[in-house]
C-alpha cells in the first residue's frame, strides 16, 4: 500500500511573490489533530519529491489547506508554487508533530509565536474549540517582515469572529497580535525584543510573561526556535514534548522548503 494520497488543488491563494496557501481535497481516511503536519509534494519524474508542511486547516473540516514560501531555486517550491486548480499532490498519510495543545501542561494562556509560514499550524489549532476550553485566552502573535506577509490577517480580524460556531469564542478569548519588521506598521519589532521588553504584554493588556499561568508554542524558522527557547528556559518555562508535556512546544520539522 503506498505510504501516499493524491489529492486535487481546489483553490490557490498567492499572498506575496514569497507567499502562497492552497486547498485541495482530503481523503476521509487521513487523520490529524490540530496542529499537526505531514510531508506533502509533487511528483517529479514519477518520484515523489516532499517537504514538511504544517496542516492550515482544522481536522474536522473536509478539505486541506496548506501555506508555503515560494523558493525560486528551492527542489519543491520553484515548482509547487505553480500549481492549479485541478492539479495532483502528494500528500502523506502520516500526520505527525510537537504542537499538540496535550503536550502542554495546564495554564491559563496560550500564546503561540509564529514567524512567515511559522503561522501555518496555529490557524488550525485557534479553529479547534478544545483549545478554547482548556485555555482563558489564546494569543495569536505573527511575526513577519512586510505587511503583504500577514497572511489571513482580514481572516483572522473579520471572518473568524463572526464565524458561525466559532465566533464567540474567538471574540471572547482570542488575541490577534501581527507584527512586522522590516515596514512601519501599528505593531513593530521582532517577537523576541516584545517579549523582552514587556510590550506586547503592555499592548495587549496582558500580565507578564510568566510559566505559572502562561504557556506557548514556537513555530518558524531555526533562528527563531533558538532565541526564543532560549529566552523561555531563562524564564523557567520547561520545554515539553510527545512523551512529556511541557509549558512550551517547538515544531522542528518546519523547515525553509
Ligand atoms: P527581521 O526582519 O528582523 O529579520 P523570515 O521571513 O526571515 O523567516 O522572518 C520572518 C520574521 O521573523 C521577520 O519579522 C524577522 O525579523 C523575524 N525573525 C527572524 N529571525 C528572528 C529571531 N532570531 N528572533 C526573532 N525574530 C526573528
Amino acid at each position: 500500500m503506498s505510504a501516499f494520497l493524491n489529492e486535487t488543488v481546489l483553490s490557490v491563494h498567492h499572498w506575496t511573490d514569497r507567499l502562497f496557501s492552497f486547498t485541495t481535497t482530503r481523503d476521509q481516511a487521513l487523520r490529524f489533530s490540530n496542529g499537526h503536519f505531514t510531508m506533502i509534494g509533487l511528483r517529479v519524474d514519477g518520484k515523489p519529491l516532499l517537504r514538511a508542511y504544517s496542516i492550515v486547516s482544522a481536522n474536522y473540516e473536509d478539505h486541506l489547506e496548506f501555506l508555503s514560501i515560494k523558493v525560486q531555486d528551492g527542489p519543491l517550491t520553484s515548482r509547487l508554487q505553480h500549481i492549479q486548480v485541478g492539479d495532483k499532490i502528494v500528500v502523506g498519510k502520516k500526520p505527525t508533530g510537537t504542537l499538540l495543545i496535550d503536550y502542554l501542561l495546564p495554564g491559563k494562556n496560550l500564546y503561540l509565536f509564529g514567524t512567515g509560514t511559522g503561522l501555518a499550524p496555529f490557524l488550525s489549532i485557534i479553529r479547534d474549540p478544545e483549545t478554547y476550553e482548556k485555555f482563558e485566552k489564546v494569543i495569536l502573535v505573527h511575526g513577519v517582515r512586510e505587511i503583504a506577509e500577514l497572511a489571513y490577517h482580514d481572516y483572522l480580524t473579520q471572518e473568524l469572529p463572526d464565524h458561525e460556531f466559532l465566533g464567540e469564542m474567538v471574540t471572547a478569548q482570542m488575541l490577534y497580535y501581527p507584527t512586522v519588521t522590516r515596514q512601519l506598521f501599528k505593531n513593530q519589532g521582532r517577537i523576541t525584543a516584545l517579549l523582552e521588553s514587556g510590550k506586547l504584554q503592555t499592548d495587549l493588556g496582558m500580565p507578564q510573561f510568566d510559566p505559572e499561568h502562561d504557556r506557548a508554542m514556537l513555530c518558524g524558522s531555526p533562528a527563531l526556535l533558538k532565541d526564543m527557547k532560549h529566552l523561555l528556559e531563562s524564564r523557567g518555562f520547561l520545554e515539553g514534548n510527545t512523551t512529556k508535556p511541557g509549558d512550551f512546544v517547538v515544531e522542528r520539522a518546519f523547515v525553509e522548503q
